[in-house]
């Protein structure tokens, strides 16, 4: 778990970039900027260590500055959110990474057209034609993709979208669940936004325990689901045609625990073992699905109630 900067082992990190002005330095968060008075010089010399590679005391020799005022500073940058513990990097990257960090460059189509059918293809010498066994799942798959956009009008019963579910996080006979966990931490959070009733199902936000098998209601607010996505035309008419759509996040604290930063690709790693098996399960059951991964994290974090220390990552839609 994160330490606080009264902690010896706390080892700060700065969140964001740093910008310096006349009078002061800005930490420029993604909904806000937190300022940093005094001179900006001595100011600039202390950030330029918060690296998340020193403990304060070594933040504070290296700065040539007294413990007790750098412990100060750093408390209260922390409580800002303008630096988190070097456990927290993570953290930096799901909001670098997010849809409106601005951290990012477009392609134009011929370009991200001759990336996308490039290939990594070393030298190689002999090759040698796989003689697969058949497997019941492979067959499964033969037919796997995403739902188109556009299509015809298909609903999901109550039937169809418990199995989903059940296929993606439900428990198997370890105890464990369908899909393999880094330290069988299972960090997924997994919801369902229905906007329209569906069986037994109301409309609102609702949190899958994959344990005991059941969905429950965590939110009564009526849930638009094009709100918590980016619009696109390969997915704008999934998300608005009314049917439920599947939220995985995950809380990447507790793995943390163990693993520090790595929990976060740990996480993302099961998260795409878990959105595999909505698209196994959709395709066997005749159900189109799509993946999302053009979350607008804020809209997410909010309609989800999420805390700080889980990621909203992906959705799936179910139906058309
Ligand atoms: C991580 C991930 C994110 C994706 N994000 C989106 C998305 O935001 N919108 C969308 O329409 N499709 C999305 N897709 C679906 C891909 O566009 C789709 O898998 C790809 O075009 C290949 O088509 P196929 O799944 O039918 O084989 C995503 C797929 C993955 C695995």
């Amino acid at each position: 778990m994160p330490l606080d900067p009264s902690d010896s082992r706390f080892r700060p990190l700065l969140s964001a970039a740093a910008v310096p002005e006349d009078e002061a330095v800005l930490v420029v968060l993604s909904d806000r900027e937190v300022r940093i008075g005094g001179s900006p010089r001595q100011a600039g010399r202390i950030l330029a260590l918060l690296d998340g590679t020193r403990t304060v005391a070594e933040v504070a020799d290296s700065a040539e500055l007294p413990a007790e005022e750098v412990q100060d500073l750093l408390g209260s940058l922390a409580e800002q959110g303008a630096v988190v513990d070097c456990v927290d990097a993570w953290r930096r990257f799901q909001r670098e990474s997010s849809i409106d960090s601005g951290l990012f460059r477009a392609l134009d189509d011929e370009s991200l057209e001759r990336v996308r059918l490039s290939r990594f293809e070393p030298p190689s010498g002999d090759r040698v034609l796989l003689s697969p066994q058949p497997t019941s799942v492979r067959q499964i798959v033969e037919l796997r993709e995403s739902a188109p956009a556009g299509g015809e009008a298909r609903p999901v019963s109550f039937g169809e979208l418990s199995g989903v579910l059940d296929a993606m996080y439900g428990r198997v006979r370890s105890g464990n669940r369908t899909v393999p966990s880094a330290g069988a931490f299972y960090a997924l959070v997994v919801h369902l936004l229905v906007s329209r009733e569906v069986g037994p199902l109301r409309p609102g936000t609702w949190l899958y325990d994959g344990a005991g098998g059941e969905l429950a209601l965590v939110g009564d607010r009526p849930v638009a689901a094009p709100d918590v996505f980016v619009s696109h035309a390969a997915h704008d008419s999934l998300l608005s045609s009314g049917n439920p759509v599947v939220m995985v996040s995950a809380d990447v604290d507790r793995p943390a625990s163990k693993y520090s930063n790595r929990a976060y690709r740990f996480a993302l790693m099961e998260a795409g073992a878990a959105m595999q098996m909505a698209y196994v399960a959709g395709t066997e059951l005749g159900l189109p699905v799509r993946a999302i991964g053009g979350v607008d994290e804020q809209a997410a974090t909010e309609l989800l109630g999420l805390p700080e220390s889980i990621a909203p990552l992906l959705g799936i839609t179910l139906g058309a």
